[in-house]
Formats: structure tokens, C-alpha cells, sequence
């Protein structure tokens, strides 16, 4: 009996030593998120994964939106030696799953019901051919103006809900010798804008048939045309400086009182949590006018790439880690996004996020939760980025309107 329970107990031990061997395994995680907001997201989930055991080897590159993050991925994929787990959006997903690269995550999905728990539009992405590929860490969405809730008051300004009475606002702004719009003049964020006005302009009926079916007479068309002119309309509220400006400098100049609004994505909430700023007292948040009822979401992703035996091990924790919803709750409250997953509580979500995510909800049973073009969830790259020239060409005056409509039929169908 002694000799039974001594065995075991020895079985036991070698047992947690392989365990814990396992767990000591470090992931290398591959990721853009380097503003002070998106580090402190950050920061969340590497002391998360340290509780747990796991290491953390970090491979920032800078740049919103990712592009520069997905051209240093190729470069580690091709040459034998991809990351453990690399953030990435929608299309982008599909495609290195298409190409065999990413690992098989089926058995933690089965054990956390993921299946169950996670919004039918994001599983589109997490999955390929049937088969849990990726780890949703959240949703954003691009349809947000942020605001100076003091400037707006000192100025007289109510909250727009009209595309008019946004104009009427940032001219007002404009009068008084301040900067109506903040904007980096980079071709994502000019992108990002673009989905809340092209929504706001047709509708999700007409968002999906431009930017998801790319049906040529929507992307051609009056609506296109009209789209264009309300991103000169924006042009014309931005200040000379915005050429190049990174998307968190455009925040801080709403944060500070120089610039009144921003439209971007609700990573934007981010920066202004951590300069502690509170949401609907310091900053506003509401949807472009004219989408309230529409969500253009993007959801990161960690894309498990095929890795090694020694490595799984810590590659299958990260990925429960990150589903667990008390990990989903801490780190989307930094982050400005909202849970991946349909069954966390609101309650320790500020103004902002409560309203993201009643509006998520809202969309997804009302049929007008779209993919954002802008962020790789309605397009693949290629297509996405022909979207993206012609976008910046309008923006910086080199196409007019027309022009912009007619180009964006013609780039759109040589990037199929
Ligand atoms: C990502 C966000 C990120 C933003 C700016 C988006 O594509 O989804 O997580 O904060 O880019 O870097």
C-alpha cells in the first residue's frame, strides 16, 4: 500500500515537472499595439500569462492598422521560423490558414465551449475549414467620433446625430480658431473614416454591396461619389500638420483641448483612459452620424502558427488564457474594446463601452453588424489596399470625387 501510494505520489511529481516544463515554454507573441494605451492592454495580458506560467517574448512593430506587422510576419514565416502566436485581423487569418502555416486549436475550443460563446462574425475568422485556428481577444469598431466634452461645451455645441449637424459643429470649432478634426494623415486611418462615411452615407445595404460584395456600380456610383465629397468636406476641417501623424498623436490633440473631435476606432478610448480622462464626462464617444444603429467592427486575433511540440504546450495556454472571461473583462476595459465572447457582464464597462456593447449586440441580431473594410474584415489585403490608394488620393486632393469613383471600380477589380 506504502509502496502504491509512494509510486503515485513520484508519478504525480514527474507528472507536474513535465507540466510545469511545459508551462516555463515562452510565447513570442507578434504585435502592433505600442501607443501608451495599447501597451497598457498589453501589459494585461503579459502579467496574465505570467500567473499562469508563461513567458513572454515580445516582437512589437509599430504601425496602426498592422500592415508593417504583416510584411515583418512574411518575412519570419518564410524563413522557417514564425512566431507563437501573432496578432492579426480577419482576411489576413483566412489567408495564412488557406496556407497551412496555423496550428489547430480544436481541442481548447472544445474544452471552453468556444463554440457557444463566440459571435458568429468573429468565428468566421477564428476558424478555417472548420477548425479553430485563431483566439479572438476582442471587438472594436471604426464608426466612433471621439470628443472634447469641455470644448463642445464652451463652444455651445450639442452632440451631432446628422452628417449636417457634424459639419455645422466642426465649422463652429473651426470659427473659434480651433482644430475641428484631429486626423493622421496615413492611408488607414484615412481609410478608417472612411467606412463610418461611406455607412453613413448608403447604409449597411450599401455598404456591403461596395465593400463586400464589390459590386462595380455601388463602388462607382452616386453614393461613392457622394462619400468622396464628404471626405473633402473632412479634409477641410483637419489642420495642415496632419500628413503622417500617428493615430495616437491625433487622440492626445483631442485629449488636450486643441483639436475637438477624432474619428477613429475605439482603440482611440484607450489613450484617453490612460491620460485619465473619464468617458462621457471628459470624452464623448458616439457613432458617425447618420450609422447609429450600425456597427463596422474588427476584431484582433491571435493566430497560432504552427510551432513545435515544446512550444504547444504554452501556445494552448495562452489561447484559454486569453478566452477566460475575467482576462476578457480586465483587458478590454484598458483597451477600449469590448469581449469576444457574448456572455461577460457589462458592469465594469464605462459609458463608452456599455454603449459598444449593447450596439454590438443590437447589430449582430439586427443584421447590421459589417465587417470593417478598413481593418481587413470585409476584404483581403489586396483589395483592401487598392481601397486604400484610392481613399488617400481623394483625401489628399490628387483624385476629386468622380475621379475617386471611377479609380476605385478600375483598382478594385485589377486587386481581384
Ligand atoms: C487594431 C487595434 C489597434 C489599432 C491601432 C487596429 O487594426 O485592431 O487593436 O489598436 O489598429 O494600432
Amino acid at each position: 500500500m506504502r509502496s502504491y501510494i509512494g509510486r503515485t505520489l513520484k508519478m504525480a511529481s514527474v507528472l507536474a515537472l513535465v507540466a510545469g516544463s511545459a508551462q516555463a515554454e515562452d510565447v513570442e507573441v507578434l504585435h502592433w499595439w505600442t501607443s501608451g494605451g495599447e501597451a497598457a492592454a498589453l501589459n494585461v495580458l503579459k502579467d496574465d500569462l505570467q500567473k499562469e506560467g508563461i513567458g513572454w517574448k515580445d516582437m512589437p512593430v509599430a504601425g496602426g492598422g498592422g500592415q508593417s506587422a504583416m510584411t515583418v510576419l512574411r518575412a519570419r514565416v518564410t524563413s522557417g521560423d514564425p512566431p507563437t502566436a501573432v496578432q492579426m485581423l480577419g482576411f489576413d487569418i483566412s489567408d495564412w490558414a488557406q496556407q497551412g502555416a496555423l496550428a489547430q486549436l480544436d481541442k481548447v475550443a472544445a474544452d471552453g465551449n468556444w463554440d457557444a460563446v463566440v459571435p458568429e462574425a468573429l468565428q468566421k475568422f477564428s476558424k478555417y475549414d472548420g477548425h479553430w485556428v485563431a483566439v479572438p481577444v476582442n471587438v472594436h469598431s471604426t464608426n466612433w467620433v471621439w470628443s472634447n466634452k469641455k470644448m463642445l461645451a464652451d463652444l455651445g455645441i450639442e452632440e451631432p446625430k446628422t452628417w449636417d449637424e457634424f459639419i455645422a459643429a466642426m465649422q463652429k470649432v473651426k470659427d473659434s480658431g480651433k482644430i475641428a478634426l484631429a486626423a493622421g494623415g496615413q492611408p488607414w486611418q484615412e481609410a478608417t473614416m472612411f467606412d463610418g462615411v461611406v455607412l453613413s452615407v448608403g447604409g449597411p445595404e450599401f455598404y456591403k454591396k461596395a465593400f463586400v460584395d464589390l459590386d462595380p456600380e455601388a463602388l462607382g456610383g452616386e453614393q461613392m461619389v457622394e462619400s468622396f465629397k464628404r471626405m473633402e468636406q473632412l479634409h477641410s476641417f483637419v489642420d495642415p500638420n496632419f500628413s503622417g501623424r500617428d493615430w495616437n498623436l491625433a487622440t492626445a490633440m483631442v485629449i488636450n483641448g486643441e483639436a475637438a473631435f477624432q474619428m477613429m476606432g475605439d482603440w482611440a478610448k484607450g489613450e484617453f483612459l490612460r491620460a485619465g480622462k473619464e468617458a462621457e464626462v471628459d470624452f464623448g464617444c458616439f457613432r458617425t452620424p447618420g450609422t447609429a444603429d450600425d456597427v463596422t467592427f474588427n476584431a484582433d486575433q491571435f493566430a497560432m502558427f504552427k510551432v513545435g511540440e515544446d512550444a504547444q504546450a504554452a501556445q494552448d495556454a495562452m489561447a484559454k488564457a486569453v478566452m477566460s472571461p475575467s482576462f476578457q473583462i480586465a483587458f478590454n476595459t484598458v483597451k477600449g474594446s469590448v469581449p469576444s465572447r457574448t456572455d461577460v457582464s457589462d458592469e465594469e464597462f464605462d459609458a463608452c463601452g456599455k454603449k459598444a456593447m449593447a450596439q454590438l449586440k443590437s447589430a449582430s441580431e439586427n443584421g447590421t453588424l459589417l465587417g470593417s473594410m478598413a481593418h481587413g474584415h470585409a476584404d483581403p489585403a489586396s483589395v483592401k489596399n487598392a481601397i486604400y490608394d484610392v481613399v488617400t488620393a481623394n483625401f489628399n486632393g490628387d483624385y476629386d470625387a468622380e475621379t475617386a469613383a471611377k479609380e476605385l471600380v478600375k483598382a478594385v477589380s485589377l486587386a481581384q
